[in-house]
């Protein structure tokens, strides 16, 4: 079957692409599209045309898996330039999202109406590319050069309202979308020949400051280039004929297209969407999430209740005590207004999460919870009392997960009556927010806990990488490798801050000092301490944290940390430098200075090392599952791919 067909019924073509999932703009549905438009053009029968989709959405762009190869005829512009220089107008009938190549698509057309739920962007930037065929010359054609410049550069998509608001679509269809699309395709058929969207002017409005624009972008994009290309883009199309802009901007998109940066972000979006992917075949049916229990309201508890509630679930939240419970409620309530104050959560939303929480002290109040979700204080001791109390109270076919990050997620299944529902579900801080999720599949895990574990992914919107015991499964397994390293050159001559400057200078948001100085050093010094009796002597150990923690620097909290924080701000400290002094001479090293260069070379390097040894372990399952974990969970740069795509271990 084809995957573009043409209806003509009482002088209207139907153009409909059929291309699931999401109708990508593949050369099957370009040539497609190109053989309707020359039938529309040569049947004198057809006065106007409705162009719409199939299933879930509206085309959702460019098919990415073409992007990078040499393009494919017809090639997008063309098949744009055909529609827009038709005889007869175009509108196209926009449901689910128009993306990209979609939205160009729309844009070609002479009209554009959608549903209410639409959304509509040029998401290109996150791919590394710019649009490719005219979206950045046909947009400041329909909406302010302002609107333009934050949904090129920015690429969040809009929602349909505030695209109507703009000018980007005509109209919003209150009802039957193909019948407003059709409506408006007479209309426009009756005004005489339709007006290319190219032939007309920029939209007037509030001139953009390019300067200002630009600095924001550097900013923001640390080191990714796509964003800062997409503005220069649309600051030099803006002086130029349409025709010479279209040409200079297509030859900009080739150019990003075959980047490194480019391939690296299709990289991760195909890695994220092949995560987790032994979960897809898992044959068995996961429990009910209408109510789950969370044990421990601290920061890790509250953050997974409060996802959990904003995702419709019922969640009984317990604690130890009266005190407890109504500190976690609080720390609950506190978050919901944080996500409501930033704008990502409406009042109503929030209020009715908030209603479906039921705090307490009971364990029995957790019987009607077919899943139970452990992030009590990360103690082995401490979390063996609770699953001995969850394997008393809980029904028999309960799955119980524990949000350990580093424990033995098998010792803790030897606990319970039995370890096949058992697993560990690592969420990252904050947890309402972070999109990945280490599902820790343990030599016991079942595959009702296993899909109950893929449901949970999907219900909170999480993306779910599976992963085998270990200490620190992958994610804090690789960063103590490479904590652990950089500790050694900060041994060999290497400060603090110049490690951190590396790795922002790489793309990183923070350094791993500012970090650890931010979410304190006395949790690892505790690990540390209490794993000292096991240490093999003969491996290399270097003092210098342990030094800090004994000196009161553990962190922001304190006041100080690997910096000092009394000016306000962090600054490198004098008696940090003489710990490390000190510390390397007691090691026999000779200081030395580090390029920022050799510092990336050699986080990367224990990172790719780490990363081979969890994959050869079989802990991970594969490679894109690394850099998924690394990109998501511990801010490793995007457009970078991760650290394995880096070692070309794809
Ligand atoms: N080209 C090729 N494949 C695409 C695609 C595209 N533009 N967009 C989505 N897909 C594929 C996904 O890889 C996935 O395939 P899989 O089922 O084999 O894993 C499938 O379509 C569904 O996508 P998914 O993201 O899982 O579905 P969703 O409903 O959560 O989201 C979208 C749908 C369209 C919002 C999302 O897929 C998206 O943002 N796509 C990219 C849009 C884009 O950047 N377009 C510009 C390209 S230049």
């Amino acid at each position: 079957m084809s995957v573009v067909s043409l209806e003509v019924h009482d002088q209207v073509a139907s153009v409909i692409i059929d291309n699931p999932p999401v109708n990508a703009l593949g050369r099957e549905v370009r040539a497609g599209l190109l053989d309707a438009c020359r039938s529309i053009d040569q049947d004198p029968s057809v006065k106007a045309v409705v162009l719409s989709c199939k299933g879930r959405s509206f085309v959702a762009g460019a098919d990415i898996r073409e992007l990078g190869k040499r393009p494919l005829e017809p090639y997008l512009p063309d098949v744009l330039a055909a529609i827009e220089g038709s005889r007869v107008p175009w509108v196209a009938a926009i449901h689910g999202t128009a993306l990209g190549g979609g939205l160009e698509l729309a844009m070609a057309c002479h009209g554009r109406v959608t549903a209410p739920s639409a959304k509509l962007g040029l998401p290109e930037v996150t791919l590394g590319i710019i649009p490719g065929s005219g979206g950045t010359v046909r947009l400041p054609r329909l909406v302010p050069m302002r609107t333009a410049v934050g949904m090129v550069t920015g690429g969040k998509p809009v929602e349909a309202e505030a695209a109507f608001d703009t000018g980007l679509v005509d109209a919003l269809s209150n009802g039957n979308l193909l019948a407003d699309a059709r409506a408006m395709a007479l209309e426009l058929a009756g005004q005489g020949d339709p007006v290319p969207t190219l032939s007309r002017r920029l939209v007037p409005g509030d001139p953009v400051d390019w300067t200002v624009e630009e600095g924001r972008l550097l900013k923001r994009s640390r080191g990714a280039t796509a964003p800062l290309e997409a503005l220069a883009t649309l600051r030099e199309g803006a002086d130029l004929p349409a025709a010479e802009a279209l040409s200079r901007e297509r030859a900009r998109f080739l150019r990003l297209a075959a980047s490194h940066e480019a391939a690296a972000l299709r990289h991760i979006f195909f890695a994220e969407r092949a995560a987790g992917q032994s979960l897809k075949s898992v044959d068995a049916k996961p429990v009910d999430l209408t109510h789950v229990g969370v044990i421990g309201g601290g920061t890790m508890g509250a953050g997974i209740a409060t996802a959990l509630l904003l995702s419709g679930s019922g969640v009984r939240l317990i604690e130890r005590n009266a005190t407890a419970v109504e500190a976690a409620r609080r720390r609950v309530a506190e978050t919901l207004a944080g996500s409501v104050k930033r704008g990502v959560v409406t009042q109503a939303k929030a209020d009715d999460a908030l209603a479906r929480l039921i705090p307490g002290d009971d364990y029995a109040a957790l019987a009607d919870c077919p899943v139970v979700i452990e992030a009590v204080f990360e103690d082995m001791s401490v979390k063996r009392e609770v699953f001995a109390a969850l394997d008393d109270v809980m029904p028999a076919d309960a799955i119980l997960a524990t949000n350990t990050s580093y424990l033995d997620v098998n010792d803790l299944a030897a606990m319970t009556r039995d370890p096949s529902r058992l697993l560990g579900l690592h969420f990252f801080s904050p947890a309402h927010v972070m999109k990945l999720l280490e599902v820790v599949r343990g030599g016991a895990t079942g595959a009702r806990a296993l899909a109950t574990a893929a449901a949970l992914a999907r219900l909170l919107r999480k993306i779910p990488v599976v992963a085998g015991v270990c200490d620190g499964f992958i994610g804090n397994r690789i960063m103590a490798a490479y904590r652990r390293d950089c500790e050694f050159m900060l041994e060999e001559g290497a400060l603090p801050h110049e490690i951190d400057a590396a790795m922002r200078d790489f793309g990183f948001a923070m350094g791993l000092y500012e970090v650890q100085d931010m979410s304190g050093l006395d949790i690892a010094w505790a690990q540390r301490r209490a794993r000292a009796a096991h240490r093999d002597p003969s491996e290399r150990y270097t003092h210098i944290a342990d030094r800090l923690c004994e000196a009161g620097r553990l962190g922001r909290k304190a006041g100080k940390g690997w910096y000092d924080y009394s000016t306000g701000v962090a600054e490198p400290d004098a008696e940090v430098l003489h710990i490390l002094e000190e510390e390397s001479e007691k090691a026999g090293r000779i200081r030395r200075r580090f390029s920022a260069e050799e510092v990336m070379q050699r986080i990367l390097g224990v990172m790719q090392e780490e990363g081979r040894a969890i994959l050869r372990e079989g802990i991970a399952e594969s490679a894109g599952d690394i850099d998924v974990v690394m990109v998501l969970g511990y801010g490793f740069p995007r457009h970078k791919g991760g650290p394995m795509f880096m070692a070309g271990a794809r």
